[in-house]
């Protein structure tokens, strides 16, 4: 589906940040290993979060509602089936990636298959590990989707030293130290803790980094949350609040976990007029209002030790960038070629066709900010990706005559109201 994005003047009012899909997925995946009754408040209806449901489902778990609130029962972990046949992980790395984990340590015989874009991403960097643990992993060549799991052994717990900063690699393999008589893991660079947060996982901040420690003898928190407001789907009206001039956006809910909300230091740093408000915090997840009112912009080099913790917002950083007074930087970010499309080749491209100067880097780009901007009228490709058909249509709706996003319909993958909320803000709901 093309999406037809026409000029818009200003942005103002407020909207309620979406249900976060990082924490739901884990709720979902976590509500699985235990027997007892889970409530989750809040549960997102976008694809990501309801792939993992599915995925539960087929492992044994119960899905119900109840007031509203999702009440899932578990197997346990040793409730979990011998053989569950071929589990679909649609759009979703994370759910694909922890429940690699999941499987490997209880030894379910499964394949585990992906769309068009996952079964494209590399699954190496867990299925080493996950090997070296004594799972039996089968994968298509180049280490990608299909994943075949034979029915197996006991995992032995290893202490691994995460090569990449990466959250669903961590949680992988937390998940399959979760079967084991001990796994540590440790992380050198900060990547988002929720797994650790949600799991209840002891942690030992030493000189190396921090040490993550599970096993067996754990027991899985039986969960009742409610889901915050995701921080990477409030960055785009906290960049749309800074370009468009004459903005003011108020986005409800959001949660500011400060291994997720490194956009927002980013942001401020380049001007941007955002403020926090009503600040509170539900289970272990602190969550505000951000308040955002436009200003002008300045550039910024994003440092490589900031990219993991603003890694989902980096495509729509991108875009305030365009707009700042001089050049800005980000390197360090190779990670983001392997999300749901090559998001350094389609940034670079998304702004070009607006008529911003870049030079990609394999591991980033260099933008030539412009206050005065027009972007040019332009068929942006999503590349089916959420977050880059987000922050196309983020920069279209700044040009002056209509533009249009190709795939549009992938913004479902982490925020379906997205286009409602932009008509909203737009004055146009
Ligand atoms: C996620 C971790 C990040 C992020 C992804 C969600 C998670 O990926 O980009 O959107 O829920 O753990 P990596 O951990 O692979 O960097």
């Amino acid at each position: 589906m093309n999406r037809v994005i026409s000029p818009v003047h200003s942005l103002n009012g407020s909207v309620q940040a979406p249900p976060d899909k990082s924490i739901a997925q884990r709720a979902a995946l976590f509500s699985l290993l235990t027997d007892k009754e889970s409530v989750i408040c809040n549960y997102p209806q976008a694809a990501d979060p309801q792939t993992a449901l599915l995925c539960i489902k087929s492992l044994g778990a119960k899905i119900a509602r109840r007031n509203g609130n999702l009440i899932i029962t578990g197997t346990g972990r040793a409730g979990l089936p011998k053989n569950a046949g071929t589990i679909d992980c649609g759009n979703s790395g994370t759910t694909m990636r922890l429940l690699a984990g999941i499987l490997a340590g209880s030894g379910t015989g499964a394949i585990l298959t992906g769309d068009t874009s996952l079964s494209k991403r590399t699954m190496k960097r867990i299925i080493d590990p996950l090997r070296k643990m004594g799972a039996e992993i089968r994968a298509a060549e180049g280490d990608v989707a299909p994943l075949q799991f034979l029915p197996g052994n006991p995992l032995t717990g290893i202490d691994f030293e995460l090569p990449v900063a990466s959250a669903q690699l961590k949680s992988c393999i937390l998940l399959a130290g979760l079967f084991t008589d001990a796994t540590t893991v440790i992380e050198t660079v900060p990547s988002r803790n929720h797994t650790e947060k949600m799991l209840n996982l002891r942690t030992e901040q030493k000189a190396g980094g921090l040490w993550i420690h599970t096993s067996r003898d754990h027991p899985v928190p039986v969960l009742d949350i409610t889901i915050p407001g995701d921080f990477s789907s409030a960055a785009f009206w906290l960049v749309a609040g800074a370009i468009y001039p004459g903005s003011k956006i108020v986005v409800k809910g959001t949660g500011l976990n400060n291994t997720r909300s490194g956009a927002l230091e980013i942001l401020k740093r380049m001007g941007a007029d955002i403020t926090i408000e009503n600040e509170f915090t539900t289970g272990s997840e602190p969550i505000g209002d951000l308040r955002v009112v436009s200003s002008a912009l300045k550039p910024t080099i994003i440092q490589p030790e900031e990219i993991p913790n603003c890694i989902d917002e980096l495509p729509v950083l991108a875009v305030a960038m365009a707009f700042a007074d001089g050049v800005s930087v980000f390197r360090g970010a190779a990670e983001l070629r392997h999300k749901e499309c090559d998001r350094i080749d389609a940034v670079a491209r998304l702004l070009r066709s607006a008529g911003v100067a870049v030079t990609e880097f394999d591991d980033g780009l260099e933008i030539h900010g412009n206050p005065g901007l027009i972007p040019k009228p332009a068929l942006f490709n999503s590349y089916h990706d959420h977050r880059i058909a987000m922050a196309s249509a983020i920069i279209a709706g700044r040009g002056s005559k209509e533009s249009a996003i190709e795939h549009a319909e992938a913004v479902n993958v982490s925020y379906a109201e997205f286009w409602n909320h932009f008509d909203k803000l737009a004055g146009r709901g």
